[in-house]
């Protein structure tokens, strides 16, 4: 029998292990163009957060009792397609559970790129074309350009860092600890802030960026956006990501630098990484290039085993991964 993770009830603030359940799930018989997935890995990643909460948003709320939903790998055990074989490893959408029964429509078959299977949850899956997108694109950073990074040393932010780095950007990145820190420099940062030092991220961006930044890139909102518009030059770049510092307080954010807005003309935009995913080939073939001239380094935080899946979702708060977080079933 298949198992899976469940929400049981809707976290208030900070979710608690009390929140989740495992729940069993009777899929004993292949229906018509279905395929059935062992999972390899799964992920979990800060926007279910909000996928918790029962209020309308850009994807549904889970519901209560029912197997929970997330990028998944996984290897075909059995299949009623034709264009799907069994021992295909394929990426598709329903994680949380160690065994999946979905169509294969909905299952997208590994891109031919020299890199381990897990690879397609973080660098060069969702997150990896986040950073790709949101700096590139969204952003519209440029070689000659300083770019901020928060949460740097996540999935997310380190690909930030690399592809700013392999297009001629100055990179300054933000993470919490000095093994981070040392991490992201070895990425080829030009300077890391230490958020978690005494030292206010607003002088510390000061202190690295002396002539401003001309990108901001925000995973983290808060302090870090505050800081980003202080110091922001004149037709700078937001592109706002993620705030990961308000997902679960959903506490309002103070801006006392927000009227820079104004006299410096910078421009604030949000995206979801969805708006890009028609450009997949692009991004494949381009990331491709950079891991094949080695300029992309990758590191994964891996849990191991089903049950693990909460203490890994819940590590994604407390800074518990360095580069992709991921369970290995
Ligand atoms: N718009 C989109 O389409 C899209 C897609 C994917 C992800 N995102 C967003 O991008 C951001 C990064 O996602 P990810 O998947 O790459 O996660 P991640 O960065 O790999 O993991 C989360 C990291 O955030 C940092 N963090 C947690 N709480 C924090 C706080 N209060 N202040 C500062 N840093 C904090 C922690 O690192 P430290 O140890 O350094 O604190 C933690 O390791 C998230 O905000 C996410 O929601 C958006």
């Amino acid at each position: 029998m298949a198992r899976a993770w469940s929400l049981k009830a809707r976290p208030q603030g900070m979710p608690k292990h009390t929140d989740f359940a495992m729940i069993d799930l009777d899929q004993s018989t292949l229906g018509a163009g279905e395929v059935r997935i062992a999972n390899r890995w799964l992920s979990v990643d800060p926007y279910m957060r909000g996928r918790m909460n029962d209020v309308k948003s850009y994807v549904p709320p889970f519901a209560l009792g029912e197997a929970m939903q997330g990028g998944a790998v996984g290897e075909v055990v059995e299949s009623n397609d034709d264009g799907i074989k069994v021992g295909d490893m394929v990426l598709h959408m329903a994680g949380w559970r160690d065994e999946a029964v979905v169509p294969a429509a909905q299952v997208q078959k590994l891109p031919a790129l020299d890199v381990p299977a897990q690879a397609f949850l973080g660098q060069l899956g969702m997150p990896g074309m986040t950073g790709y997108f949101g700096l590139l694109q969204v952003a519209e950073a440029k070689a000659g350009d300083t770019v901020f990074v928060s949460a740097a040393a996540g999935a997310v932010g380190s690909t930030v860092v690399q592809v700013a780095k392999a297009k001629g950007m100055t990179v300054i990145g933000s993470a919490g600890g000095a093994e981070k820190c040392a991490w992201v420099k070895s990425l080829g940062a030009d300077a890391v802030i230490d958020y978690k030092s005494d030292v206010p991220v607003v002088k510390a961006l000061g202190q690295a960026a002396p002539k401003g930044i001309d990108v901001y890139f925000d995973n983290v909102g808060g302090e870090h956006l505050d800081a980003a518009l202080a110091h922001a030059n004149m037709h700078a770049r937001f592109a706002v990501c993620g705030m990961i510092d308000v997902y679960n307080s959903g506490a309002a954010t103070q801006l006392k630098y927000l009227a820079r807005l104004i006299g410096n003309r910078i421009q604030i935009r949000g995206f979801i990484v969805s708006d890009y995913m028609n450009r997949a080939e692009e991004f494949y073939k381009d990331m491709g290039g950079m891991l094949a001239a080695g300029t992309l380094k990758r590191q994964e935080t891996v849990h191991e085993g089903l049950e693990t899946m909460p203490d890994a979702f819940l590590g994604l708060f407390s800074g518990g991964n360095t580069g992709k977080m991921l369970v290995k079933v």
